[in-house]
């Protein structure tokens, strides 16, 4: 079976989107998919690359019985835009820097992560870097809602 191919982008890749790909991951193996979907994350700025996720990041996640210690950061690349299904932008900010970086025929293939939780309301992700721990909470109470609705998607293209 192909895998499906979503990568998740923020700013830096050291918060957002690293909390995304273990949420995902951590959705996937409860529903019994996690062979499903190839996943990885990515920042669309370069100053954090090689780095683990932030310590409030990893705390956050931990809180919820997700380990997202090992990943490291690294910058979105030409090839992405080749390699994934789906690029999942999780501000205005990053859809804008996504949009203008991808060649014409990748760009609806690059989405806002919150398309898929339209419930909520919210189209960011908020940038919890400046902000309290609080704000990281806040950040998982909207991926795992989208997440949700990404595996809904994903079982159902699937299976057309
Ligand atoms: P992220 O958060 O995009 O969710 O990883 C940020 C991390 C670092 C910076 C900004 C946002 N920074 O300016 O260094």
């Amino acid at each position: 079976m192909t895998q499906y191919r979503v990568l998740f982008v923020c700013l830096g890749n050291i918060c957002r989107s690293p909390s995304a790909e273990g949420v995902f991951r951590e959705t996937l193996a409860n529903a019994g998919q996690e062979e499903a979907v190839f996943i990885e994350s990515a920042g669309t700025g370069n100053w954090h690359v090689g780095k683990a996720p932030d310590a409030r990041a990893q705390k956050a996640a931990l809180g919820r019985g997700i380990d997202i210690s090992a990943q490291r950061a690294r910058q979105v690349r030409a090839r992405d835009f080749e390699d994934f299904d789906l690029i999942l932008a999780m501000d205005h900010d990053n859809l804008h820097d996504l949009r203008q970086a991808a060649p014409a025929s990748a760009r609806e293939r690059i989405q806002l992560f919150l398309d898929f939780a339209p419930e909520l309301g919210v189209s960011e992700v908020p940038d919890p870097y400046y902000g309290g721990s609080r704000g990281f909470d806040d950040v998982l109470d909207l991926i795992e809602a989208a997440s949700a609705g990404l595996l809904d998607h994903i079982v159902q293209t699937s299976s057309d």
